[in-house]
């Protein structure tokens, strides 16, 4: 049974076709490319150190622009063989910063809300996790997660396309839940939380990861027409203090923090692989502390959460 029965029957009818049953004219063609990737013999995965996979294939250039049909990359890296697929985000650089929080990772079960293409659960498995759920409704990324995990072919991380709000979870418990990059974007973060916690097992923790604003916003900023360093649908950056006061009125209790850090230009860029406006363009280039909305530069920062019982 894959993490609970609920989970189970959830995410069955997405282990043959990873779009289950979505409508989207794009998905004909990404299953095309994903049934056109080499079956490889041989295989070596690494998924501690990095996620990245090696084995024997002859049209190394073919695959290259098979995978480069999948664009845009925006999580990653990956190496598949000799092919760097350099994404927008240097996904690793927050990965060190969750491995300072140090979490043990080990048997555990994991939801991972917002996934992105799965690299935190690829990396999660290197760490010795047991099993990980990922709920990502942006097709894009799921078409990404099934190309990369017909090689790694982990059957430990499934992936559902959906939100939490739409997953229909009610009745799992997970050792570890992950938000991260996503409370910004949620229209109602109160309720985002409340339903991350009903989720927890009785020991578990959420691991949130957002962008916080300067203690000057009071709870929250809140970005007009919610555009936010050239992103759509940032309706509230919370302070370090709104962030806290949420958690208290939902009974979860902050058990550990780490110190907040400005994304910087080597963290998300445009590469190849994610040819479109990045980082350099949301920031104000006369003054790189504002975004070009005239906000604060982001910083980030992780809290780790526990039900507090109350
Ligand atoms: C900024 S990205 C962060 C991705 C990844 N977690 C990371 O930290 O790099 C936010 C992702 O969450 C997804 N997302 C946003 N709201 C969500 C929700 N309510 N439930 C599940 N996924 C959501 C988006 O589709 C997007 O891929």
């Amino acid at each position: 049974m894959f993490i609970s029965e609920e989970v189970e029957k959830l995410s069955q009818d997405y282990l043959e076709n990873p779009f289950g049953k979505k409508k989207d004219k794009r998905i004909e063609g990404w299953l095309e490319i994903i049934k056109a990737l080499p079956q490889p013999d041989n295989i070596q995965v690494e998924l501690l150190s990095e996620v990245s996979v090696n084995f024997h294939c002859n049209d190394s250039r073919g695959l290259e622009e098979k995978l480069l049909l999948l664009l845009p990359w925006r999580k990653g890296p990956f190496k598949v063989n000799e092919i760097f697929i350099d994404s927008e985000w240097d996904s690793g650089k927050k990965w060190e910063r969750f491995l300072k929080l140090n979490l043990d990772l080990k048997g555990k079960s994991i939801l991972d809300v917002g996934s992105g293409n799965g690299y935190y659960a690829f990396r999660s498995i290197g760490l010795g996790a047991e099993q990980i759920l990922c709920l990502e409704p942006n097709l894009m990324h799921v078409s990404q997660f099934a190309a990369i995990n017909h090689f790694v072919d982990s059957k430990m991380i499934r992936m559902i396309p959906e939100r939490l709000e739409n997953s229909s979870l009610e009745n799992s418990d997970f050792d570890l839940i992950f938000s991260m990059g996503l409370l910004y974007h949620q229209r109602n973060p109160k309720q985002h939380l409340y339903d991350l916690r009903n989720l927890l097992s009785k020991k578990g923790r959420v691991i949130l990861e957002t962008i916080v604003s300067p203690k000057e916003y009071g709870v929250a900023l809140e970005p007009k027409e919610a555009k936010y360093a050239s992103m759509p649908n940032v309706h509230y950056l919370h302070t370090d203090f709104g962030c806290k006061l949420l958690f208290k009125e939902l009974g979860l209790r902050v058990i550990a923090e780490s110190a907040p850090e400005l994304t910087s230009e080597e963290e998300q860029r445009k590469t190849i692989w994610m040819p479109f406006k990045s980082f350099e363009s949301a920031l104000n280039q006369d003054n790189k502390s504002l975004t070009i909305e005239g906000y604060p530069a982001p910083a980030r920062k992780f809290y780790v959460l526990e039900d507090s019982g109350i």
